[in-house]
């Protein structure tokens, strides 16, 4: 084999190994995105203390910064005033929550448009 052959065959497979990886993160439930990406600063439970974020229980739909008892920051307020979280602004918020209100104290971003969709998939199914 000539070097570039073999380094062609090993780019080919640790691509199969990427490959793998996207699509065991696409299969995985919604529930299961949720706890692995968000649970670590939301709450979904009823009546849940509050984490880092707010609780997100039947969020889909709701009035933004609607929780009683959270201190959302100025930004969140000024940029999301009046706004309700339809799944469409929910996407935006998810891939990136700088550009939808900037200097918004959550630190997230999730380019994967399937992971996403799961996720709010299964923010819809909790009430
Ligand atoms: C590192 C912590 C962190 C992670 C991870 C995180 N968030 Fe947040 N989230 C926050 C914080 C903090 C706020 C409040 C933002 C503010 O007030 O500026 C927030 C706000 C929100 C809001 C607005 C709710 C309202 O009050 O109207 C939604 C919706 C949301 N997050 C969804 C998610 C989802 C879904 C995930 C997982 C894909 C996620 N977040 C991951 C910290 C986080």
């Amino acid at each position: 084999m000539l070097p570039t052959q073999k380094t062609f065959a090993i780019a080919l497979g640790f691509a199969a190994v990427l490959s793998a990886g996207v699509a065991s993160a696409q299969s995985a439930s919604g529930e299961d995105l949720f706890k692995q990406q968000c649970a670590a600063c939301h709450a979904i439970q009823k009546d849940a203390p509050q984490g880092m974020g707010p609780n997100l229980l039947g969020v889909v739909g709701r009035p933004a910064g609607a929780v009683a008892g959270f201190p959302h920051s100025k930004e969140f307020k000024t940029a999301l005033k009046g706004k309700s979280w339809s799944p469409e602004l929910l996407d935006k918020w998810l891939e990136n929550p700088q550009k939808v209100a900037k200097g918004t104290y959550m630190m997230y971003q999730q380019p994967d448009a399937g992971v996403r969709s799961a996720i709010i998939e299964y923010l819809k199914n909790t009430k």
